[in-house]
């Protein structure tokens, strides 16, 4: 018996039977047959409103021609009539005023009419009205630089979670770019996310692909054990023209802000990494082969210390004795990134290419020497993200497995961590590499 998208849990129903996959899966991955595409899917019902604060105005949150992410317009699809954002919150308050306009002269003018822009969540908290006001959850979409830390203006999540304690949290990625010596701090956020039961998910969004799910459905049912990941990330960088992007002391480098996609999925397949083994070399700027001809940015404004590597390329091993391997190119021009992902297992490949815009997955298996093409037309992750996190929130569930948040704030630090140390591996390489030189 097929249950109706969106229908509230009843419990244990009689006479259902989870499917195979459901049964055999490991906690943290979702049928693929589940990933509903955006348009075949319809607001979810109930009449009550649905409160929720908007952090930050920006691209995140209300889109950009740079890609198609844009959290409102999934959350307006999602919640239907029902959302109502009580507050935008940015230090631009031109821009959040800007954006607001843009929905309130729009169809989805319900959600928007009764916003209120506020500079910080003090303004918000001072100004609510606890009765109609209370969110039901924060999507947060500020700069990483100012959050995931304990520190007072760079805490966001321990200021939700002290005056909105059970209010879920939707966090974009990475969960921070500060230096590395506030990693323990981005732990310790997630320690208390996890003792407060909090619901919470950290914008991987790529873990919400199909293609994913379909590879992860593959090693399940197969009762396979990964023994590599191989992952590529070239971005096209004539399309890369936000200056703190190029300047390692604003965004952490390519590996922390960019990368971090494609080391979190490789952490999904490989499991975890022991973080002692990674090794890294790096092509750097001043390095013959590093020359760019076509950066739309004056690297000459940014410190030789803080310009980015053009090549980064990690190995490591995971806690399995699975080996792991991470390459990012800052090579590419035109606009159109090339990213691969490959995951080995005893008999098995499976390529996922250019999950960004249209994902294929390319897969061998036993019996075989050629490479079946599997392709996912219409799909869109960042709804299945946000599409699974409501559900979460509105305790909605078709079968027990089919409703999951597949990345936690927790595991996110993990993946945070692994970004560091590969850029602290390159540069340990280069260091050394340099000092071989002048001796
Ligand atoms: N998952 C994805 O594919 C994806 C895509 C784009 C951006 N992101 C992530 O989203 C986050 C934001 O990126 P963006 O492209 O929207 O940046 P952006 O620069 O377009 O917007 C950020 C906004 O946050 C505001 N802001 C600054 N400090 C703030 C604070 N303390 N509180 C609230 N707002 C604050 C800024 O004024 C700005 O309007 C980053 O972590 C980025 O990595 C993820």
């Amino acid at each position: 018996m097929a249950s109706l998208p969106g229908s509230r849990r009843t419990s244990e129903r009689p006479g259902r039977r989870p499917s195979e996959f459901a049964t055999r899966s490991r906690h943290g991955s979702i049928d693929p047959s589940r990933l509903i595409p955006i348009d075949k899917s319809s607001a979810i019902g109930g009449g009550e409103d649905f409160n929720v604060v908007f952090i930050g105005a920006g691209n995140i949150m209300f889109g950009s021609p740079e890609g198609p992410w844009n959290h409102s317009f999934r959350l307006e699809h999602k919640l239907g009539p029902r959302l109502k954002v009580v507050a935008l919150i940015d230090p631009n308050i031109e821009r959040a005023a800007h954006v607001l306009q843009i929905k309130c002269n729009s169809f989805v003018v319900s959600a928007y009419g009764n916003t209120r822009v506020f500079r910080n969540l003090e303004e918000f908290i001072k100004h609510m009205n606890p009765r109609t006001d209370r969110p039901k959850a924060f999507i947060v979409g500020s700069p990483p630089m100012f959050r995931g830390t304990t520190q007072t203006g760079r805490d966001i999540e321990m200021q939700i979670l002290k005056h909105f304690p059970g209010v879920a949290m939707f966090i974009e990625k990475p969960v921070a770019t500060g230096p590395i010596a506030e990693l323990q701090e981005s732990f310790e956020i997630g320690k208390m996310i996890e003792k407060s039961k909090t619901i919470c998910s950290i914008g991987y969004m790529l873990r919400y692909l199909k293609a994913v799910q379909q590879m992860k459905q593959i090693l399940v049912e197969n009762d396979l054990t990964v023994m590599s990941t191989v992952a590529r990330y070239a971005c096209a960088y004539e399309s890369i023209a936000k200056p703190d992007w190029w300047d390692k002391s604003k965004s952490a480098g390519p590996v922390i802000e960019q990368g971090t996609h494609f080391c979190d999925l490789s952490r999904y397949f490989g499991g975890e990494v022991d973080i002692s083994t990674v090794t890294a070399h790096s092509l750097e700027w001043y390095e013959n082969a590093g020359h760019l001809s076509k950066m739309q940015i004056d690297e000459s404004k940014i410190l030789e210390e803080n310009r980015i590597p053009r090549v980064t390329s990690a190995v490591w091993k995971y806690s399995s004795g699975a080996v792991g391997s991470f390459t990012h190119v800052v090579g590419l021009q035109g606009t159109n990134y090339s990213c691969e992902l490959e995951v080995f297992a005893d008999g098995y490949s499976l390529k996922l290419i250019n999950p960004y815009v249209q994902p294929v997955l390319h897969l061998r298996k036993p019996g075989d020497d050629y490479e079946q093409i599997i392709t996912f037309p219409d799909d869109d992750p960042f709804f299945s993200e946000i599409s699974h996190f409501i559900d979460i929130i509105e305790d909605i569930e078709e079968e027990p497995e089919s409703s999951q948040i597949l990345s936690s704030y927790d595991d996110a630090v993990r993946t945070y961590e692994l970004t560091w140390a590969i850029r602290e591996a390159s540069e340990r390489s280069r260091k050394a590499k340099e000092q071989k030189s002048t001796a």
